[in-house]
């Protein structure tokens, strides 16, 4: 969810605004993923392990607006058949944004539409560093054994076992790098970036996206 800073910077506003505006459009392309059908997962880089860095003052914001969201929004998801899933680790993140993020899984756990998986103080390195330890623990436990560890079984310590591996890896803002997202799920993701920041980005705008990424030759690696 990339350019809400810009966005809000170009017309005078603090970056705030930007984030405000950006929340709107997330729950747009919620819609625009549902009425597509056929979108399983929907994941937002909400907030990232990296963005601590920021000023105090915008990391306090984007903790309370995280909170506000989660319990102005989760109503509606619910009733749109959304699951609503966290994806992120737990050490320095706000207890009560953890709190508001668990009470909308438990609210949404048996939806079957939609799951929108909110990454929250997610970096990609992050979880596969946190997968390592778990698994290296386990061993020392003697739950497991270190020739165990296969492809398939780090999959199942990362923080969502059940999330499936990228298909659209879609950036607005004009950035083109992955800035630590699902690094691991995205192996043979499919990028695409658009310079587009993301207060302005419309249903419009994703299925364009989709658009492009159903023309794009997926072989992982084989011959067609
Ligand atoms: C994305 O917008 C939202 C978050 C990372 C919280 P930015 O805040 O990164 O906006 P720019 O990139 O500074 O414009
Ligand atoms: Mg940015």
């Amino acid at each position: 969810m990339d350019g809400n800073g810009r966005w809000a910077q170009e017309r005078g506003m603090p970056r705030t605004e930007g984030h405000r505006a950006g929340e709107k459009v997330l729950m747009n392309m919620v819609d625009a993923c549902i009425d597509l059908g056929g979108v399983e997962w929907l994941s937002a880089y909400t907030f990232s392990t990296e963005n601590w860095r920021r000023s105090p003052e915008e990391v306090r914001f984007l903790m309370g607006f995280s909170r506000e969201v989660m319990r102005a929004e989760r109503d509606q998801l619910h009733e749109k058949n959304v699951r609503i899933v966290w994806v992120g680790r737990r050490p320095r993140l706000w207890r009560s944004v953890i709190r508001e993020l668990e009470e909308a899984e438990e609210l949404t756990k048996n939806n079957t539409g939609l799951t929108l998986a909110m990454c929250i103080n997610y970096g990609g390195r992050a979880e596969i560093a946190d997968a390592a330890r778990q698994m290296a623990k386990a061993v020392e436990r003697g739950e497991m054994r270190s020739g165990e560890i296969t492809e398939a079984q780090i999959s199942n310590w990362l923080y969502r076992p059940d999330m499936p591996d990228v298909d659209l890896f879609l950036r607005p803002s004009g950035e083109q790098r992955t800035s630590n997202f699902l690094l691991w799920q995205s192996a043979y993701a499919e990028m695409v970036y658009r310079d587009i920041l993301f207060p302005d980005f419309t249903a419009e705008d994703l299925y364009d996206a989709v658009l492009e990424y159903a023309k794009r030759d997926r072989r992982f690696g084989g011959v067609k």
